[in-house]
């Protein structure tokens, strides 16, 4: 929006960078939450289902614009299996490139303070990859360290939360809908 431009041309000109096609691009603002929240609110983003075939896989962007260095941006590889965990650390700074759509992903924020975050829909191909390449990126795989016991409860408690949700939704005739049931629009509550 021209009027969000106008504003923010800083931001536009970060989005911009890559020289590569941007889909949705949008600033959120994350409350402070805890481990087992996030978990529970792992989600895959939709971002390719409308694209044309032949055309660059969809990734997002998340660069952060406060300094959270003690949140971390979790990934998994499989929603229900924490071997599968990296957490990216969130300082001032950071900048993550990230296959949503393949990644369950959530932020865990730890506050005290909101966390703000520039998100980006960027296509992959040859542009994205040599932005990358200028800064350096590289493959996050080193977790800060997170107690056994604490990954357990999370464990216990998303499995209790979404068969609770997914009780509620039977008792109004819906039907858990997984994957997508955390659109877009929702998603400023754990995401990034
Ligand atoms: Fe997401």
């Amino acid at each position: 929006m021209q009027e969000n431009v106008e504003k923010a041309p800083i931001l536009k000109a970060r989005a911009e960078e890559p020289g590569t096609n941007i889909g949705r691009c949008r600033v959120i603002e994350l409350q402070p939450n805890d481990y087992a929240s996030a978990i529970y609110n792992l989600h895959q983003d939709d971002n390719n289902r409308l694209n044309p075939d032949g055309t660059g896989w969809i990734v997002r962007s998340f660069f952060n614009l406060s300094d959270d260095k003690d949140s971390v941006l979790i990934l998994r590889e499989d929603r229900f299996d924490p071997t599968t965990e990296v957490r990216i650390p969130l300082p001032a700074g950071s900048q993550l490139i990230v296959d949503t759509q393949r990644f369950w992903h959530a932020v865990w924020h730890v506050g005290p303070e909101p966390r703000y975050c520039l998100i980006t829909s960027y296509t992959s191909g040859p542009e994205l990859d040599a932005y990358i390449e200028k800064y350096h990126g590289k493959p996050q795989d080193a977790n800060p360290p997170l107690p056994q016991q604490v990954i357990d409860d999370a464990q216990t408690s998303m499995q209790r939360r979404l068969a609770e949700r997914a009780a509620t939704l039977a008792s109004q005739g819906k039907r858990a809908a997984g994957a997508v049931a955390f659109d877009d629009d929702s998603e400023s509550d754990s995401d990034d």
